[in-house]
């Protein structure tokens, strides 16, 4: 077998990443796209001893598991993955991911939480804009694993006027001829857009760029446009990175914060503060996190990279009292406040990096309860050495990154913990993504 061979096959099944899957001379081949039970001619694209990727040159036999996609531009943009199956196939694939991945474990998987929402729930976009050979400016999403633009003017799983203002800002840079940022010779001024909103229809822009510009115009022409927009920042990022916020923001218009209201309670969020970007699933996922932690009022908990305090504050109303810890300063300063927006007297913040403030907490041994929601790769090794010597009897650990979250729960596991029970949830609908919630409890 060699690459660009052609073959037709039948798809026998969908792995874990959502590819189709078949067998030639008992190599697995991997299909882009491909949907179980379809007939396909297929080109190979890369190969390897065990196993091949390919691509579909033409589908013989579609299959009753393929779906239109709605999004007109599914097949080229990076951002979904998951649109050209019904919504039922892709729970099944996220459930066979989670169970794959914990396989090594002895535990009670929970059915998946399905979302109600499977288009329009993003909170959040952050969308790069660039210029096209005839000099026209456009956005949209990076081609998947490349750093090209596709462009797109309405993107199915934002919501509605997220799309109206990008497309409002774009033809504004077009009519007044803005610099736009080239990545190759690192020269022109505007890179990004971040728009982020809130369930209180209030929303957040902030726009990026690689130094200092007037855009009093573009303020006052959005703000007359779109009265839910109740902030607008300037980020100035001139680093060549992948990184695209820098912390350097400048306040245009507005409030320095938006608010959203999660289960009841209230939270300002600033544009550098970690919030989930599906607000009725977030509600799913806290509420089942707090229930699978059997909380009661003489625990006492804490929660770890706690964001700007929105698990923290709800576990405060069950028990007595709960320590949250994060390493992002606006987030923490946001977390102060969104407990004296809500009244909330038995929560304490604490700056810094979990691996170092967790020692600080250390003391405390009458810690019933550790929540942890760390970033994509996973907690740091010694915040696990410090939790397993503190021996806290209960770990409630929440994951976006199936991966990562079953490298730290076989370091629990050797070191006096049990995986009891794993729930997918499901936030990023129509995309691979799939968050995961995880009670371990310490043997004996
Ligand atoms: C997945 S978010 C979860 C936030 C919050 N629990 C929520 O649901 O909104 C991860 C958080 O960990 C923070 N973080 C990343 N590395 C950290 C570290 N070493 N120590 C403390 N916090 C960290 C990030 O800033 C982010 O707010």
């Amino acid at each position: 077998m060699k690459e660009n061979d052609i073959y037709k096959v039948k798809i026998e099944s969908f792995d874990i990443n959502g590819y189709g899957v078949t067998h030639i001379d008992s190599r697995v081949i991997f299909v882009m796209g491909a949907v179980v039970d379809e007939e396909v001619l297929i080109e190979i694209v890369n190969v390897h001893k065990k196993y091949a990727f390919a691509k579909i040159k033409e589908i013989i036999k579609t299959s009753n598991y393929r779906l239109e996609s709605p999004c007109p531009y599914y097949e080229f943009c990076g951002g979904c993955d998951m649109m050209h199956i019904s919504y039922e196939t892709e729970c099944d694939i996220k459930t066979k991911r989670v169970s794959q991945t914990l396989r090594q474990f002895d535990y009670e998987l929970l059915p998946i939480i399905k979302a109600d929402k499977i288009y329009g729930y993003r909170n959040k976009v952050m969308v790069p804009f660039c210029k096209d050979i005839d000099d026209d400016i456009l956005y949209g999403f990076y081609r998947k694993d490349s750093h090209d633009i596709v462009s797109i003017d309405n993107c199915l799983i934002s919501d509605d006027l997220t799309n109206k203002i990008l497309n409002f800002i774009c033809k504004y840079l077009n009519l007044f001829h803005i610099s736009i940022y080239d990545e190759t010779s690192h020269t022109g001024l505007f890179k990004e857009v971040m728009i982020r909103h809130t369930k209180l229809n209030e929303y957040m822009v902030v726009l990026v760029t690689t130094s200092n510009h007037d855009f009093t115009s573009l303020v006052n022409y959005l703000t007359d446009e779109f009265k839910e927009i109740k902030s607008i920042f300037l980020n100035i990022n001139e680093r060549k990175t992948n990184v695209v916020l820098s912390n350097q923001y400048i306040l245009l218009y507005g409030s320095n914060t938006i608010t959203e209201d999660i289960l009841g309670l209230k939270f300002n969020v600033s544009p550098s503060s970690f919030m989930q970007v599906n607000n009725s699933q977030c509600e799913k996922l806290y509420s089942k996190a707090i229930e699978l932690a059997k909380l009661d009022k003489t625990m006492n908990v804490i929660d770890a990279y706690c964001g700007m305090g929105s698990i923290t504050l709800n576990i405060a109303k069950h028990v007595n009292k709960v320590y949250g810890i994060e390493i992002v300063e606006d987030a923490i300063a946001n977390a102060n406040n969104n407990k004296k927006l809500n009244n909330i007297s038995n929560a304490e913040f604490i700056l810094g990096a979990c691996e170092d403030k967790i020692k600080e907490l250390s003391h405390i041994n009458n810690i019933d309860v550790i929540f942890f929601d760390p970033p994509r790769k996973g907690c740091d090794k010694s915040f696990l050495d410090t939790v397993i010597e503190m021996k806290i009897p209960k770990i409630v650990y929440i994951s976006c990154n199936i991966a990562t979250c079953a490298r730290d729960i076989k370091i629990l596991e050797d070191n006096g913990y049990k995986l009891i029970k794993a729930e997918p949830v499901d936030l990023f609908p129509r995309t691979l993504h799939v968050e995961t919630i995880a009670l371990l409890t310490r043997k004996n």
